[in-house]
């Protein structure tokens, strides 16, 4: 690859795959258990993603759609490093910030103050900087009051504020966004979508995984529609969701 396309693409995924298992009881009688005490459960692969291809430009703000289960989450874990693929590679220019899905990193044991601090060194920031955005952090999310509270008594909205402010003010190129806005309410939802006009302006990436199409038609310059753990389309965002929307509306036989 060419010193260019390293600079113009900012995630390659390349035949990516992912198969779980999922575990079943196997009915058995009291003979056969005895017989075979360690043959208890079968297990049935589920192909989560299969053979998953596309290029993530710089500047662009990518969307990801599809059912519940069809892969979306797994994707974004895949590109966040969280999961290694079975199959295929990932390539991802710039420096990353995962917003993955709520809860992941945090620990509900410790206060805001201390999660805030144990993730933004984490996600790269030094002592001077995590000092200097500590404050932003918690005015961002609206949550000064809550500093020294426990997260384990934090309402889902209040992290979801918390991990959103953590994600948007450490410095990132690529920014991953899974199901952000469904838990906030209306007025941090307007907040988060003021922050993305922000971002395409400084010409951020962005990869935005929802099941609110209409955000993803506002904010999306293309679209990858998942199905079943493959790619069903991958194009400008409004021919994408008229796919996912029509497939929808299609009778079933
Ligand atoms: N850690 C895991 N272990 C086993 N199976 C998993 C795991 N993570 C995901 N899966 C399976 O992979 C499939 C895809 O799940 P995923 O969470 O990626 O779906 P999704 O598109 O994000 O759905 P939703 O819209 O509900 O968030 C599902 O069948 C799920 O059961
Ligand atoms: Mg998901």
């Amino acid at each position: 690859m060419d010193a260019a396309t390293v600079r113009e693409s900012a995630i390659e995924a390349l035949g990516v795959s992912k198969t779980f298992a999922i575990p079943h009881e196997r009915r058995t009688t009291f003979k056969e258990y005895f017989l075979h005490p360690l043959r208890r459960s079968a297990e049935e692969e589920n192909r989560a993603l299969a053979d998953i291809t596309f290029t993530v430009e710089r500047g662009e703000f990518f969307g990801v759609i599809g059912p519940n289960g069809s892969g979306k989450s797994t994707l974004l874990k895949i590109l966040a490093g969280i999961y290694r693929p079975d199959t295929g590679v990932v390539r991802l220019h710039g420096q990353l910030s995962p917003f993955i899905e709520l809860g992941v990193g945090f620990n509900v044991e410790l206060t805001a103050r201390e999660n805030v601090r144990i993730n933004g060194t984490l996600l790269g920031l030094t002592r001077g900087q995590l000092r200097e955005q500590f404050d932003d952090i918690f005015a961002f999310a609206e949550l000064e009051r809550f500093v020294d509270q426990k997260l384990k008594n934090f309402s889902s909205g209040m992290l979801v504020r918390l991990a959103y402010s953590i994600a948007i003010q450490v410095p990132f190129d690529v920014l991953l966004l899974d199901e952000v806005l469904a838990v906030g309410d209306q007025a941090f939802q307007e907040k988060c979508f003021a922050t993305f006009d922000r971002f395409r302006a400084e010409g951020k990436t962005i990869v935005f995984v929802s099941n609110d199409l209409d955000s993803v038609a506002r904010f999306c310059d293309r679209a990858l529609l998942l199905r079943a753990g493959r790619v069903e389309a991958l194009g400008p965002t409004p021919e994408v969701i008229e796919e996912y929307v029509g497939a929808a509306l299609e009778p079933t036989q």
